[in-house]
């Protein structure tokens, strides 16, 4: 039975020996078995250019496996030291206003800058060689959330070659960037840059193409240290922590396939009940990522982001977190940091150790976490339920998130965020799929706002409508094509046919707008034609009164406005079960997660409520070890079943 992973970052280079002396004794009590070492430690490994100082790390790495905790081992390339920047100053970033940024934060480099390529896989060989065969070694973690981005001349150089690789000629790119517009047409190679600070907006198809380009030359920094890294340690399991966030040029779909096991951070941005259902999005995200198999390499402990404010986890939450990427395939729970850093720009971010020292509440809660998750090691190769997915692009995203569209509140992942909330609040389980994949498995599939659709996704979704699945397609989707150039004749272009609608406008909306089935959207309506399709609910008042707001044609639905919430749970509750997907029927807060192997259902129920929920769910209580016929949670509590299905 593999183990889950438990445990996190760990910066024995900011403390003394002293320290790592206690951190040894505290891990083993809560548990740790796996600890990520290394991540920002390029200037205490390599002090001076060639000099190198590892006896701290020997030590550490050796104190680690002496404590039976293994090793997740980083290559600091995120943060080259200050006497790189002076070595290398054309390695340092440049903004696209042209400003050169210096170091003192991190993440201060120019990714396609030579001397920075050559000095990161330099570190990383001499990391590999070093310990590639250290036995406490699990897994290595390259680098650090990849992301950035830089203007430079050097990446000009770059983009441009990558221009060249996918258009041929300039012919090809001046008629995908549609560069008659503004008399934009390039007569040279050397016309095109990066989209640096502009008189006033910017070519959409070009910044577009300047994001792909950086996933992938981000992504063929990752692949040089990782050959390298395999080379040298032939069998360990290399990664990277991907994040999200709308500043990320990076397609996670396109890397999970060259990591061995995909990770992601998280940190929900809300303290409220959002946070939870943040959760289960990037959970599910990264489940799609890793075809069912990924990590959380991590979490906060505690502090979680409220508009301005670091709001303490209360009592519980942390555990309730941590079971909630667990339950949806994370194979175990690990965080930024270990202990809380006592300086430093982060000083304040929580640590499983936090600054009040192990006598603390929150450190009690990581001990008793460590007692329970060993428990369900057993779920972890069990497939996660889910009949219904939505679809992911980070193209779309790109695509929408720039100036020039029709409404500045198009919000991409907002938009994503709503569609898959109204299926936690239901307790449906939910996948997330790439527009282009084989969606023949799922009784449902919901495309929110997915603005852009090349013409192999169109021929995907439309291939599953006829299908006969439930497809819900909302606002905002199928409107451009590959090189985000509009698809004309109506809107969506893509999905018209299928929807049986043509849209002729968009108006977006200064406040709420109202329906007839006494649903309120906002921000946005659409003047819907039907061709074919029947109006599920009508716009109330204002120019569109009378007009389709939903329309539903055979097993394909549309919404055209941005419903709010508990409307929209009704809509896609419609939908659903229109598939024969049953929603849980559990209290609002109340989350239940199934996951099936063999004859075995798992359930982890999570209560987010104040209030004892009692459940008609039986079998074995993998925690307690206790077999039960039904079950009471209680306020903030959880419980992880184990049921026969035969
Ligand atoms: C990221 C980084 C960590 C740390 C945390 C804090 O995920 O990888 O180094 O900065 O955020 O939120």
């Amino acid at each position: 039975m593999p183990e889950l992973y438990y445990g996190g970052d760990y910066n024995p280079e900011q403390w003394s020996p002293e320290v790592w002396a206690e951190d040894m004794a505290l891990m083993r009590r809560a548990g740790v078995n796996l600890a990520t070492v290394g991540v920002f430690s390029w200037s205490s490994l390599e002090p001076e250019p060639g000099r190198y100082e590892f006896d701290w790390l020997d030590q550490v790495l050796d104190l680690l496996h002496g404590n039976g905790i293994r090793v997740n081992l980083a290559t600091p390339t995120a943060s080259p030291p200050p006497w790189f920047s002076l070595a290398h100053p054309d390695a340092l970033p440049v903004t696209a206003d042209g400003v050169r940024l210096l170091h003192g934060s991190r993440d201060t480099y120019c990714v396609c800058a030579p001397a920075y390529r050559e000095a990161a896989l330099g570190i990383a060989r001499t990391l590999g060689e070093r310990y590639g065969d250290h036995p406490a070694l699990a897994m290595w973690h390259v680098h650090n959330e990849y992301g950035s981005t830089c203007y430079c001349d050097h990446v000009a150089g770059s983009f441009r070659t990558w221009l060249q690789r996918k258009y041929g000629d300039l012919a090809a790119l001046n008629t995908a960037w549609l560069t008659a517009f503004w008399s934009q047409g390039y007569s040279a190679w050397e016309q095109v840059f990066p989209p640096r600070r502009t008189q006033y907006l910017p070519n959409p198809s070009q910044t577009l193409d300047f994001r792909r380009f950086l996933s992938d030359e981000l992504l063929d920094a990752f692949r040089e240290q990782r050959d390298v890294l395999r080379e040298l340690s032939p069998g360990i399991p290399i990664t990277t922590n991907f994040v999200f966030g709308g500043w990320v040029p990076v397609d996670h779909w396109r890397w999970s396939d060259e990591v061995d096991l995909v990770a992601i951070d998280h940190y929900p941005d809300s303290a409220g009940i959002e946070a939870e259902q943040q959760t289960a999005f990037g959970a599910d995200l990264a489940r799609a990522w890793g075809k069912g198999r990924w990590l959380l390499m991590e979490q906060a402990a505690s502090g979680l982001h409220d508009h301005g404010r670091v709001q303490a986890k209360e009592p519980g939450r942390m555990t309730r977190n941590s079971l909630s990427h667990v339950a949806r395939g994370s194979s175990g729970a690990l965080f930024f940091q270990w202990r809380a850093s006592r300086g430093g720009a982060e000083r304040f971010h929580s640590g499983m150790v936090p600054h009040a020292g192990a006598d603390s509440r929150a450190f009690e809660e990581i001990v008793e976490f460590g007692e329970l998750l060993p428990k369900l090691a057993e779920a972890d190769a069990a497939k996660v339920d889910a009949e219904v997915a939505i679809l992911w692009d980070a193209e779309s995203w790109w695509a929408t998130d720039g100036p020039g569209l029709p409404s500045s509140e198009i919000d991409y992942l907002a938009a994503v965020r709503a569609a898959h909330r109204q299926l936690w609040n239901l307790g449906v389980g939910t996948d997330f799929a790439h527009p282009t994949s084989d969606l023949s498995a799922y009784k449902v599939v919901i495309v929110p706002s997915l603005y852009l659709v090349s013409d192999e996704a169109a021929e995907a979704v439309n291939r599953y409508a006829e299908g006969g699945g439930q497809l819900l397609v909302t606002s905002l989707s199928g409107i451009a094509d590959a090189n985000a150039q509009i698809r004309l004749g109506g809107y969506p272009g893509a999905f018209r046919e299928l929807l049986g609608i043509r849209v002729e406008e968009f108006l977006p909306v200064g406040g709420t707008i109202e329906l007839n089935n006494g649903a309120v959207g906002e921000g946005w309506s659409e003047r819907v034609r039907l061709d074919g399709a029947e109006a599920v609910a009508r716009y109330q008042g204002g120019t569109l009164d009378g007009l389709p707001a939903i329309t539903r044609y055979r097993n394909a639905w549309y919404l055209s406005t941005w419903l709010r919430d508990p409307a929209y749970e009704s809509l896609v509750e419609q939908v659903v079960r229109a598939a024969g997907v049953e929603p849980s029927g559990l209290p609002r807060g109340v989350e239940v997660i199934t996951r099936t192997a063999g004859d075995s259902q798992y359930r982890f129920v999570l209560n987010h409520t104040t209030d004892e929920v009692s459940l008609p769910y039986g079998g074995l209580d993998l925690v307690r070890g206790e077999t039960a016929d039904k079950v009471s949670v209680a306020p903030g509590g959880w419980v992880v079943l184990r049921e026969s299905v035969r």
